[in-house]
């Protein structure tokens, strides 16, 4: 979800007020997805790395994300959304975030519709680590471990790798979003700024989606 800053900073406002904006575009996004019959959605909301941005941008973060789950938690909770949260729960994420986040999942564990996950103080190469400790940790031998191994050692195993990924504010780089799960995603990129983004152009992204010839590394389409 890229772009909130330069949004804010195009009509004066603080870089704050960008997040801000950015909020709906969520909600639209989660609600266009709804209404595409999209069964995983998942929303990169805070990386590793974001916690070198100045201290009071990484504080606001923190206190908008418990805000907005509590403002929207009990309405995905009707529209059938399982939230979860992928990332590391390291001493930095406050307390009451944590709480708020294992609340909102544990309420909406059952729900089948559509699961929304939010990638939060999340990073690939993190989570690749992440795997590779716990497998040292089981003492695998070395000639067993192979790619079905290190995918059921991912945050969410039960995730399907992703189709497709959409970067918006023209930018095109990965920036550490889910290294592993990637590896035959299809990228839409979009010069509209996060805070603009509306289901039109979800539904051009996907549009766009079905247009590409998926061969996996085959000559021809499977
Ligand atoms: C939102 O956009 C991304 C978050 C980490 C919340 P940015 O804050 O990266 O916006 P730009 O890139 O400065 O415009
Ligand atoms: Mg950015």
């Amino acid at each position: 979800m890229d772009g909130n800053g330069r949004w804010a900073r195009q009509r004066g406002l603080a870089r704050t007020e960008g997040h801000a904006a950015g909020e709906l575009a969520m909600l639209e996004a989660v609600d266009g997805a709804l209404e595409a019959g999209v069964e995983w959605l998942s929303v990169y909301a805070f990386s590793t790395e974001n916690w070198r941005r100045p201290a009071d941008e990484v504080r606001y973060l923190m206190h908008f994300n418990e805000a907005i789950l509590q403002r929207h938690r009990d309405q995905l909770h009707e529209k059938g959304v399982r939230i979860r949260f992928s990332g590391r729960r390291d001493w930095r994420v406050p307390r009451r975030l944590v709480r708020g986040m294992d609340e909102a999942a544990a309420l909406t564990a059952a729900n089948r519709k559509m699961t929304f996950t939010i990638c939060f103080n999340y990073g690939g190469r993190a989570e690749i680590v992440d795997a590779v400790r716990e497998i040292v940790a089981e003492g695998l031998d070395p000639g067993k471990i192979d790619e079905r191994v290190i995918r059921s050692h991912l945050y969410f195993p039960d995730m399907p790798d992703p189709d497709l990924v959409i970067r918006t504010s023209g930018e095109h780089r990965i920036s550490n979003f889910l290294l592993w799960e990637l590896a035959y995603s299809e990228f839409v990129f979009t010069d509209v700024l996060w805070p603009d983004f509306t289901r039109a152009h979800l539904f051009e992204a996907i549009r766009e989606f079905q247009g590409r010839n998926r061969r996996y590394g085959r000559v021809e389409a499977p």
